[in-house]
């Protein structure tokens, strides 16, 4: 049987997702995959743009840093992976066709089946088409073979409606949909896919009430402690709602609210993909009233350190809170509330999925709380905390002298209901998002991917905000002190936020 090889080109090398995930992810990958039939080979290609006897030291260099640390235990592997990456110069178009044809004629001479291609552009996006379309001219497997070609591009896709869809009409100019893999690293995240693994499991128990009749809000919060020093340039075009809520927050958001895939479905990556679509397509934003964007009071010095000549503030908002609602029969009128933010006090990302108040309170206790579900996404422990399962016998309805209001575990012969805990699968581990990303690409994996169709769905629902965030002047907000920025009242519902961790009852909450 011949030996199948897999090829990966990763273009920008030498940049920085490269030395800060990219690499290790593909040791991982190399590891992961059985090397010792050599049935599987992978082979690696790390392209920039220096010409090959730089590009060769620097990236010898950087992958000397890498895995120096992990050489412990591990130094054999490392060797082994290292002696299949090697330099080569990707500049110009000749650049392409001089490496896939030096590729296809190593299948040849090494009678090699050739599994797959990948290329990762982790380059800006502006050289996407360019660089897509020497790939489409050069690099295409032979159509006789079953080779398979997949492209990955890194986000920002677009800056709006209309050039996102310029920027997807050029790839699919070159590319099927099934060869495009836009990554939004939080898919790749165990936090973000216990979602759906914790809805699917407790199907039962929690999906008779995943609705607007027993949800009152959703809050999707994602807190950093960095700033945006040297990414002011950046920042003053995007911000943070195209930055973080157009992408990972709106991943999270559908994942929250989708409907599930049915029993009776063939697990099928599009499935999931067009579940997410039905969803994206139900978001509404609710205005301009709806939208508050803030600016940490740092940022200016941070802009003038970027820009030495610059003597005005910027618009850029470097925190953002957005109101949004599903228009579904699910959940029509259930505030969901997004918040964002760069430097504030720690880093954090999380769902909080909060029921409807006294519905649920045994005895009609009067200090009954909030039941909620809370999905722990990053920082502090993973895992989800679930602050409902006692609480949720309603009270007896029908005839209430017949049961006691204080539901027991059903132990013996007596009569009762018995309600199981709620069912958590705690991540056993915990990869980093980017080794799950290139996973994900070398199985084919799209529904850990953004689809055309979603991304532009997304677009469709916050390039109203966006514009409209562009243009208003932010509030300043203090690293010192942003519990303000971090409590909030939109003007027009009047729906509260108070951060979770400043949140101890529901009472403060009515009172900001
Ligand atoms: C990136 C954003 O997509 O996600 C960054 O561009 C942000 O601004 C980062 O800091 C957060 O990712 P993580 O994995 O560190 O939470």
């Amino acid at each position: 049987e011949k030996a199948s090889r897999t090829n990966v080109v990763l273009v920008g090398a030498t940049g920085n997702l490269a030395q800060k995930y990219l690499w290790k992810s593909l040791f991982n990958l190399y590891k992961s995959i059985n090397q010792s039939e050599e049935k599987y080979q992978l082979k690696f290609y790390g392209a920039a743009r220096n010409p090959a006897h730089e590009g060769d030291k620097l990236l010898d260099q950087i992958l000397g840093n890498i895995f120096q640390f992990d050489k412990s235990g591990e130094d054999e592997k490392v060797q082994k992976f290292l002696s299949n990456c090697q330099y080569v110069q990707l500049k110009s178009e000749k650049d392409y066709a001089n490496l896939c044809k030096k590729i296809n004629q190593e299948a040849m001479k090494e009678s090699i089946l050739e599994y797959g291609r990948i290329f990762y552009l982790s380059v800006p996006p502006f050289a996407y088409s360019r660089i897509a379309s020497y790939i489409s001219n050069h690099c295409r497997p032979d159509q006789e073979s079953k080779t398979w070609i997949r492209v990955v591009f890194e986000k920002p896709f677009g800056q709006d409606l209309q050039t996102s869809k310029d920027l997807t009409n050029e790839l699919q100019r070159y590319f099927d949909e099934h060869q495009i893999y836009l990554v939004d690293h939080y898919l790749g995240k165990v936090g973000v896919d216990q979602v759906l693994q914790f809805r699917m499991e407790n199907l039962p128990l929690y999906e008779p009430l995943w609705n607007r009749d027993y949800i009152s809000r959703i809050e999707i919060v994602m807190k950093e402690e960095e700033n945006c020093a040297e990414r002011t340039e950046f920042y003053n075009s995007y911000g943070v709602i195209r930055d973080v809520m157009q992408n990972h927050l709106t991943e999270i958001l559908a994942l929250v609210c989708m409907e599930l895939p049915g029993h009776q479905m063939a697990y099928n990556p599009s499935d999931l993909l067009q579940l997410k679509a039905d969803l994206l397509e139900k978001v509404k934003n609710l205005g301009p009233d709806n939208v508050i964007v803030g600016q940490y009071k740092d940022y200016i010095s941070h802009l003038r350190q970027d820009f030495k000549d610059i003597t005005k503030r910027s618009n850029a908002s470097t925190f953002a809170a957005v109101l949004l609602q599903v228009d579904n029969s699910r959940w029509r009128d259930v505030p969901i509330i997004m918040v964002a933010g760069k430097e504030l006090t720690e880093r954090t990302a999380y769902v909080r999925v909060v029921f409807k108040d006294g519905l649920y309170c045994l005895n009609n206790e009067v200090n009954c709380p909030t039941a909620e579900v809370i999905f722990n996404i990053q920082g502090g422990s993973l895992g989800i905390s679930a602050e409902v399962t006692s609480k949720l016998l309603p009270r007896p309805i029908l005839r209430p002298d017949w049961y006691s209001t204080n539901p027991t575990i059903n132990s013996g012969d007596s009569l009762g209901v018995r309600i199981s805990d709620y069912y958590v699968r705690s991540p056993k581990i915990n990869p980093d998002a980017y080794t799950v990303v290139v996973d994900a690409v070398f199985k084919g994996r799209q529904d850990m991917f953004i689809s055309t169709k979603n991304l532009i769905l997304s677009w469709t629902l916050w390039t109203p905000l966006v514009h409209h965030a562009d243009v208003i002047i932010p509030r300043l907000y203090d690293k010192e002190d942003n519990s303000q920025t971090l409590r909030f009242i939109f003007h027009k519902d009047q729906i509260a936020f108070a951060d979770r961790f400043t949140y101890d009852c529901k009472n403060r909450v009515k009172n900001l």
